[in-house]
């Protein structure tokens, strides 16, 4: 095998997503305790803006400062090259979850065994599922008062509509919680809690072996003969083409608090989980062993420094190798661009690489030339697809307050558009600007952004809108028709698309059925 291959077929690449509060952070840092990239438990920073502190200032901008440190963490193990991208944990940033998860091949989802299937579990699984990604839940805080286990799976697979296959299978929960049976290896792994260190295993050679009643007693032995036998009555076999082609999700229990049940999940991810997968461009699909290299951007982080307006621009390779000083072109603009000081992520430390392989992220600084969804080649013209703008959920107008200001304001706003802050619409009717986000904390980030990297001053003007729609249709008289009717509703995005903005769901249903040749979207990619 290449060089190439060999490195393909060693990277994982993925993204733990999570409800805030079911033990995301808590997790990943307990597999960067196994990966030694850490060596202490409590090195990684919580990276969530607290629930209460909309307003905080400070935290938007240690948010910012800690999300591009912590932003993908590389690791080794067991001879696996691991890349973890973290996701922000605050739902405002939404988006930017999304758009991360179109750089990860696979998932792992952490769900609270008290709290089940929350929310943002539930809205990040649809995006999982629109790109059949593979997905592993792992169920967490087994150490205390929970659900029963089995409707825990009943409830992921009605709530997720995925089917799931338990790999372990908890010994009671709580108080008396006593250890993880591991299915998928057939061994028993007892509980000490202990936050540092790793747990204890027991040798079994099968499910009859007494040294299981010894470790845990004679009672919960058998009612863990008898739930192991009713799942291996009631799910099928786990197979993991399955779980890579998006259709089963592997389940694990544990506790990351305490260390638990994490192995399990660790050394079955790196077997079972796929290697860079090929990535969709508008032109054609591009397998990660080709030769040539070609990446795209996912994610723009801006520098904390106002002074200093540059960004880092998060690639990922897609195919080919990376080489620093590489002459590549960047599709959009057409330039050729090098780049002297690309940075990889190692664990928690930013240091510059002289190449990287497909699965792998690498941090360009920047000072402008990138937006989110840039292509970048050796030569081919290529438009990786997968990058959509999705319908947000809260419109403003947004005004200038400084009429001297008005070209730094109309600058920030593009930037902060081109990083993915938010979008922006204009209305067709009156000409004038719309921010859409996914939260009111975009809003405030904005304007607090825009006075301290622009010195430009904003308003925002309420705008009540229930969504924004990408519209197309193939007969362009009927088009035309329901421009010029809805023409106070029609907005058009940065790249000059028609936007129906549709101010409650009962004016699109009426719509969508007053005009049945139109199609209405919510994401700008169809
Ligand atoms: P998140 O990133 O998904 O938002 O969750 P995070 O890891 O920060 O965990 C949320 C809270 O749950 C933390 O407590 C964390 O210690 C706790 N936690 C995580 N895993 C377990 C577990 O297995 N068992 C138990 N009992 N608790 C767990 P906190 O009090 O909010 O924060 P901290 O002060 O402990 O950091």
């Amino acid at each position: 095998m290449s060089q190439l291959t060999d490195e393909i077929a060693r990277r994982r690449t993925f993204a733990i997503i999570s409800h805030p509060d079911a033990g995301k952070t808590t997790l990943t840092e307990k597999l960067l305790l196994f990966g030694g990239a850490i060596h202490i438990a409590g090195a990684v920073k919580s990276n969530k803006i607290k629930k209460t502190a909309t307003s905080d200032w400070m935290e938007i901008e240690k948010q910012r400062g800690i999300s591009v440190a912590t932003s993908v963490m590389g690791f080794e193990y067991d001879g696996y090259k691991i890349n973890i991208l973290d996701t922000p944990g605050h739902q405002d940033f939404a988006e930017d979850t999304y758009r991360t998860l179109t750089a990860v091949d696979s998932v792992i989802i952490v769900v609270d065994v008290a709290k089940g299937v929350e929310q943002q579990t539930r809205k990040l699984m649809e995006v999982c599922r629109m790109r059949n990604t593979p997905v592993i839940i792992f169920v967490n805080k087994l150490d205390r008062e929970g659900r029963d286990p089995f409707d825990i799976l009943d409830e992921l697979e009605q709530e997720l509509h995925i089917a799931v296959r338990p790999l372990s299978w908890p010994i009671n929960i709580g108080a008396k919680f006593k250890g993880v049976y591991n299915i998928f290896e057939r061994s028993l792994d007892l509980f000490t809690p202990d936050k540092q260190k790793v747990t204890e295993r027991v040798e079994i050679d099968s499910l009859s072996d007494p040294r299981i009643d010894q470790a845990v007693g004679e009672t919960d032995a058998a009612k863990l003969r008898e739930d192991l036998e009713l799942i291996e009555g009631v799910y099928p076999e786990f197979d993991v083409d399955d779980y890579l082609s998006g259709s089963v999700a592997p389940v694990f229990f544990g506790s990351a608090l305490n260390t638990f049940g994490v192995k399990e999940l660790l050394d079955c991810f790196v077997k079972i989980a796929p290697t860079p997968r090929a990535v969709t461009a508008e032109e054609r699909t591009v397998e990660p062993a080709e030769e040539a290299f070609s990446g795209f951007v996912f994610k723009i982080h801006a520098n904390m420094d106002p002074n200093h307006r540059s960004c880092i621009a998060f690639v990922k390779v897609c195919s080919g190798k990376f080489e620093r000083n590489a002459p590549y072109r960047h599709i959009r603009s057409g330039k050729t661009l090098k780049f002297a000081a690309p940075t990889a992520f190692m664990a928690q430390k930013k240091s510059i690489v002289d190449e990287a392989f497909p699965g792998d992220i690498v941090g360009i600084p920047d000072t402008g030339n990138f937006k989110i969804g840039d292509t970048l080649t050796e030569s081919e013209t290529l438009h990786f697809k997968g990058l959509p703008s999705f319908s947000p959920e809260m419109f403003k107008y947004i005004e200038n307050t400084d009429p001297m200001k008005s070209k730094q304001l109309e600058k920030g706003i593009q930037q902060l558009m081109d990083e993915g802050v938010a979008q922006l619409f204009t209305n067709q009717f009156n000409g004038r600007k719309i921010i859409g986000t996914v939260g009111q904390l975009q809003f405030e980030v904005i304007q607090y952004r825009l006075l301290h990297e622009y010195g430009a001053q904003c308003r925002w003007e309420p705008l009540s809108l229930y969504k924004a729609c990408w519209i197309e249709s193939d007969d362009q008289q009927a088009l035309e028709a329901f421009k010029r009717r809805k023409h106070q509703f029609m907005a058009t995005d940065r790249e000059g698309r028609d936007v129906f903005l549709a101010d409650s769901s009962y004016v699109l249903q009426m719509a969508q059925s007053d005009f049945p040749k139109i199609r209405f979207h919510f994401s700008s990619e169809f």
